[in-house]
């Protein structure tokens, strides 16, 4: 794969597409999180030392649907912090096109670094509009993919611009791919995959896929419910699928003596931190929702992950942000904590967050900056911001 290296910047402008989809508080859109920036510092300051005319840097933030969603996911917040982080001036360009932004390239000078307004803001960047791709790509000589949270989106600003300029993957983008590539295209064994989550509709295609690949799968999560009345077992009040127990039927008996479903779970009668909480088997009684895994079920992962020298472990295995239901989850964050010498990888999403708030974050090898795009990665599909890369 061509990396950043590979390509010739000194002097030039370079576009950079980078994920700064950051988490913001609701009330006050104070960044509450910025792993995404500081992920994407290695790539920035390495170009920066490389003396380019100019850094222009593009991404997108939440969703934007209508003309409101705009001034909700104004990436203009991002500048500041960016600016302090990286130790230089950082310029916000408050449009996605026309004579302001042209003119900021134009005349920008000494690696400059150009933040453009929230790629959202243009209705044909979703859609890879061809003309929009072609445009961004004319403000500039190469093109950096570091944005990996995005990778999974053919979408102008991560498919499009590459389609015309040489291109090649930032450091951050090379790191995800070595950590979560070789972890699933060759990786050392034993191999344990752990998958939570509420959903069994997004995990579907993550376990058939790993179930090819792992050693072991062990479910957890919100989606143990439709596995559970799948095997005929009573589930009470907890999150079920009715339309996927035929798939979930298929997976138990693809997934043999491999897949490890709980036996036990911790129940409330209520969705809240406060009720009848307490632990039982694998039937839930009537009134009773399943918000955890129980402590049968963490001795089977324990011991399951004992002597694994691979771990990759996408979704929580309870509602850990409630504190009685984050037993499940602590502890798989300290059995991988155990594993000291073994490649541990966290999706991105729920399962980073989970780790990060719970304190985890350097006992493990790796925590993804994406959460669709690991998530795909580990299904083994192409991931479109990749390819755009690797077809030039
Ligand atoms: C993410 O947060 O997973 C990425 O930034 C992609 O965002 P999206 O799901 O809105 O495309």
């Amino acid at each position: 794969k061509k990396t950043i290296k590979d390509i010739e910047v000194t002097g030039k402008t370079v576009l950079v597409r980078v994920d700064f989809n950051v988490p913001r508080n609701k009330e006050t859109g104070e960044i509450t999180n910025d792993n995404r920036i500081v992920a994407a510092l290695p790539t920035l300051k390495y170009l920066l030392e490389q003396k380019p005319k100019a850094i222009v840097l593009f991404s997108h933030l939440g969703k934007v649907k209508t003309e409101e969603d705009k001034a909700k996911n104004d990436l203009s917040v991002v500048a500041p912090r960016l600016s302090e982080l990286l130790g230089v001036d950082v310029k916000f360009v408050n449009c996605t096109r026309g004579p302001e932004l042209e003119n900021a390239v134009k005349e920008a000078d000494n690696a400059q670094v150009i933040l453009v307004q929230n790629t959202r803001y243009e209705k044909g960047e979703s859609k890879n509009d061809p003309e929009l791709g072609q445009y961004w790509a004319s403000l500039g000589d190469v093109f950096v993919e570091d944005a990996f949270g995005s990778v999974h989106r053919a979408h102008a600003s991560t498919a499009g611009i590459p389609a015309h300029l040489p291109s090649a993957a930032g450091f951050l983008v090379e790191k995800e791919i070595a950590y979560i590539g070789k972890a699933v295209s060759d990786p050392e064994r034993p191999m344990v995959a752990i998958l939570g989550g509420a959903k069994v509709s997004d995990k579907i295609l993550v376990i058939e896929n790993l179930l090819k690949i792992a050693d072991k799968v062990i479910v957890g999560g919100g989606m143990t419910y439709t596995f559970m009345k799948a095997m005929g077992h009573e589930i009470g009040n907890s999150l079920v699928e009715d339309d996927r127990i035929e798939v979930a039927k298929e997976i138990i008996e693809k997934g043999g003596d491999k897949l490890i479903l709980p036996v036990d779970s911790v129940i409330n009668n209520a969705f809240a931190a406060e009720g009848d909480i307490k632990v039982c088997g694998e039937d839930i009684p009537e009134g009773y929702m399943g918000l955890d895994i129980g402590p049968k079920s963490v001795e089977n992962i324990k011991a399951a992950l004992e002597g694994a020298k691979t771990v990759v472990w996408n979704g929580p295995m309870g509602v850990f942000e409630m504190e009685p239901f984050a037993k499940g989850t602590i502890a798989v964050c300290e059995a991988l904590a155990n594993l000291p010498d073994a490649n541990t990888i966290i999706g991105g999403g729920d399962s980073a967050a989970a780790v990060m708030q719970l304190g985890y974050a350097d006992k493990v090898s790796h925590i993804s900056t994406g959460g669709g795009a690991s998530l795909e990665y580990m299904e083994g599909k192409v991931l479109p911001g990749i390819a755009a890369i690797d077809d030039k």
